[in-house]
């Protein structure tokens, strides 16, 4: 059968995939081995940039369907994105789960933040959720990432994550004090994929028929329930398997035992809101259910696993500009300046026509006047090719009408670099952990006292002063715990490098 053939890449058969062309059996080669030189150099060119950070993922494809409703009420009172306002209307998804921290290759069991990235095929365009499992964030400004992803990425010297590098922004940066309760508590490590919510973080925006626009807030429920691991149980499955989320998913999907999640808002009026002791668009602070409770608009269904890894997982691409009509920003910074961040590393990471491959394309017609760059792979539909600008008498590309009435918010005020009101850094970690089941808070300060008790003195005395004022029962056990640990710490790497001595002084020696 002709397709069973091995063909190269220009279509010509191969009759020989086992040697090269030589002088005589032993050699020497010559250089005009096409066929080989083709396939080492394609070889050699086989892996791109990985993410700066969420490195290692896992995708899947599968569906959203709209509910058409925002708890009791029509959603079209809210937002006019099409994609919700159906009841049963189904729009295509692509999901993307990482780790952050680690290469495209680590454990899925480290005690990392996870990211949970969804991309929907909407008929107006694509648009790309790009949220985490947890529900805020380490900073609130991103002028502060590129420090915090070098504290927490390994040491530039030993290539080796330092605990106390990490703790030492941490300490630095009071704000991250909620986070860093949360990833240090079992919550710090889903028991995989399928089993964790998610969240868009950021605060954006709804925008309704007349132009009158929400805050909003996104959270994705697992209709699977939630399971954490403790630091014991995780390195238990390390030891194991340190694929073992990826593993689940795909395997989950393959038996037809499709995950689901629920799709919530929480809403707010626009505005600064002076009654509330944080600032809406403060990414570092959760808005209390009771004040604003989940409202379901949606499910999400996973059904179908990718076809091949790279073309599809790897290089899938997210970012939060990627919003349709009926969605929109809100002036949360961090939001604004992660907008740049994303689509400038894939144009670096991918290339410059990234948007052109099959799993970034919109799932509907396109129609640009941007041409070239690398890769170019079609010109975008155009009924006369000639014209590549606008405007023109003569070509057909025309500006489309604007859809409900637009949304044009008054913004004034001095430009300034000020960090934002209300910081109020330590008090919900303490509603949080005081919210922890027994177990959790456990873990978490015996998780913290191991990382922190290879810290320097000034860097513990910071952290117990935030658990401090967090809550006292959380301070006194983290300071409590610390005095009477020594540096090896009772868990975690400290242990794991005794564990690792151990083994190989147990191991034999061999001289050949
Ligand atoms: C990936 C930047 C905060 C969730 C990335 C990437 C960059 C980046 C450059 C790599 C994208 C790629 O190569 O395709 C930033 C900046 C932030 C920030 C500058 C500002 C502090 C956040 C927050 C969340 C988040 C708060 C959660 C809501 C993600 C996810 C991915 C990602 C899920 C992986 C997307 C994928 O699976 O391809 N981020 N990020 N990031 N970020 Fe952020």
């Amino acid at each position: 059968m002709e397709e069973n053939i091995l063909t190269n890449r220009q279509g010509h058969p191969v009759t020989n995939n086992q040697q090269i062309r030589s002088v005589g059996k032993r050699g020497p080669a010559t250089l005009e081995n096409y066929d080989f030189i083709e396939k080492i150099s394609h070889f050699d060119r086989e892996r791109v940039p990985e993410r700066v950070v969420h490195a290692r993922g896992a995708g899947a494809h599968g569906y959203f369907e709209a509910y058409g409703t925002v708890g009791n009420e029509p959603i079209a009172k809210y937002t006019r994105a099409k994609l919700f306002q159906t009841k049963g209307k189904k729009t295509p998804v692509f999901v993307r789960f990482s780790t952050v921290i680690h290469g495209g290759h680590s454990p899925e069991t480290l005690r990392d933040p996870r990211g949970f990235a969804v991309k929907f095929y909407t008929e107006d365009g694509n648009w790309d959720l790009v949220g985490n499992n947890l529900k805020i964030f380490f900073i609130r400004d991103a002028m502060k990432f590129p420090d915090m992803i070098h504290a927490f990425k390994p040491d530039p010297v030993t290539n080796r994550q330092d605990a106390e590098r990490f703790f030492d922004f941490c300490a630095a940066s009071p704000e991250s004090f909620h986070m860093v309760t949360l990833v240090y508590s079992p919550w710090g490590i889903p028991a995989n994929y399928r089993m964790m919510q998610g969240s868009g973080v950021n605060t954006y925006k709804w925008v309704n028929e007349q132009g009158k626009a929400m805050l909003i807030k996104y959270h994705w429920e697992p209709k699977q329930g939630i399971r954490n691991l403790t630091q014991q149980q995780a390195q238990d499955i390390q030891g194991k398997n340190f694929n073992h989320a990826t593993q689940d998913l795909f395997d989950a999907i393959e038996k037809g035992d499709y995950p689901e999640w629920e799709l919530f808002v929480q809403m707010m009026e626009d505005g600064e809101h002076p009654e509330l002791d944080f600032d809406p668009l403060d990414d570092t602070k959760l808005w209390p259910e009771e004040k604003f409770p989940w409202l379901a608009v949606g499910k999400m269904t996973l059904n179908k696993n990718p076809d091949d890894y790279f073309t599809e997982v790897e290089q899938v691409a997210f970012g939060t500009g990627v919003l349709v009509d009926g969605l929109d920003f809100s002036d949360d910074k961090m939001l604004q300046e992660r907008t740049f961040s994303y689509s400038d590393t894939q144009r670096y990471r991918v290339g410059a026509n990234y948007l052109q491959l099959p799993i970034n394309a919109p799932k509907k017609h396109v129609a640009t006047n941007q041409r070239g760059g690398q890769m170019q792979i079609k010109v975008d539909h155009h009924e006369n090719p000639h014209i590549n600008y606008e405007p023109s008498l003569l070509g057909r590309l025309k500006e489309a009408r604007q859809s409900g009435t637009e949304y044009t918010p008054y913004i004034e005020g001095n430009l300034v670099r000020a960090p934002i009101d209300r910081t109020n850094d330590t008090k919900q970690a303490g509603e949080t952990y005081r919210k922890f089941e027994k177990w959790e808070q456990d873990d978490l300060i015996l998780n913290l006292t191991t990382d922190l008790a290879k810290c320097e003195s000034v860097i513990q005395e910071t952290m117990i002063r935030y658990a401090e004022e967090a809550d006292a029962d959380y301070g006194r056990r983290l300071r409590e715990n610390l005095q009477n640990t020594d540096s090896t710490g009772p868990l975690g790497n400290a242990q794991n490098d005794e564990a690792v001595e151990q083994a190989i002084n147990e191991s034999k020696e061999t001289d050949h």
